[in-house]
């Protein structure tokens, strides 16, 4: 009946072709009512998308679903078409780069300058060339007097900087961001917009609350609410849609 079943090839080419395929997700946290609820999307290459949705929505809980720092009840996720499980996540983690919600997570050297020559030295980048990027890296974010400092030295907006430059030097196709603008003034949440827009990756993932923000650097919009994608559009038009996003828990001038 459905165009599902009279037209299989096209259900599985989509699956392929998406760089990020998110299939009836269920994700619950232990005797509550699930976070999230059947969640299904797909991203292509290219797109640069907006996870929106109010505090306590689930934003975050889905963005770790996606990496495979959470697992869920039910559902699937493919990334270029790899089941994440735990067997696959060391392949997944190569493409994908993901900072959390809160950067001290993602510190934890001795310094900034070995926190982001981490990752690179692993995955064995020599000694030098792992520094070299790593300083040009702090350098572009302002941090190049911080590099031989500890992570507690730095303001929020500067660590959640940092963390960013450890996942930038490891040069991922996929970047998944959790609210990457919290604790910047405008000149860095411009900066951080252009450094953004610049990079070339296959699909960008940000969740935000920082709308006119995300209306610069992203396209398309998902919204989170009640458990659910309620809207997967293009930004701007919902950015002008103020009654949508107000009752969406997202008031626009606040
Ligand atoms: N470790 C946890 N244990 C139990 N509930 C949690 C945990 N982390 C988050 N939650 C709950 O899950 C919901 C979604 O949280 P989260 O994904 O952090 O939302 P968002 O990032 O959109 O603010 C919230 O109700 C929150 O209280
Ligand atoms: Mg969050």
């Amino acid at each position: 009946m459905t165009s599902l079943t009279s037209n299989p090839q096209t259900s599985i080419s989509h699956r392929h072709n998406a760089v990020i395929e998110v299939q009836n997700l269920v994700y619950t946290y232990s005797h509550q009512e699930p976070v999230l609820k059947e969640i299904s999307f797909s991203l292509n290459a290219g797109d640069r998308v907006a996870l929106m949705g109010a505090t306590g929505s689930g934003k975050s809980t889905l963005l770790e679903n996606l990496i495979g720092l959470k697992h869920p009840q039910s559902g699937a996720i493919y990334i270029n078409g790899t089941l994440v499980e735990p067997k696959t996540l060391p392949q997944i983690r190569k493409q994908v780069g993901f900072t959390f919600q809160d950067a001290n997570d993602q510190l934890f050297m001795p310094t900034i300058l070995e926190d982001v020559t981490f990752g690179p030295r692993n995955y064995g980048v020599s000694p030098a060339i792992a520094i070299d990027k790593a300083l040009q890296l702090l350098a572009d974010f302002g941090l190049e007097a911080y590099a031989r400092r500890s992570a507690h030295e730095l303001s929020g907006g500067q660590r959640r900087l940092a963390a960013l430059a450890t996942i930038l030097a490891l040069e991922p196709s996929i970047l998944i961001l959790d609210e990457p603008t919290a604790g910047l003034d405008p000149a860095w949440r411009r900066h951080l917009a252009q450094v953004l827009l610049k990079l070339p990756v296959q699909v960008i993932l940000i969740a935000s609350h920082d709308l006119h923000w995300l209306g610069r650097v992203t396209q398309r919009a998902l919204v989170l609410s009640g458990g659910c994608i309620q809207i997967d559009s293009q930004i701007q038009p919902l950015l002008q849609d103020g009654k949508t996003l107000d009752q969406l828990g997202l008031p626009v001038d606040w």
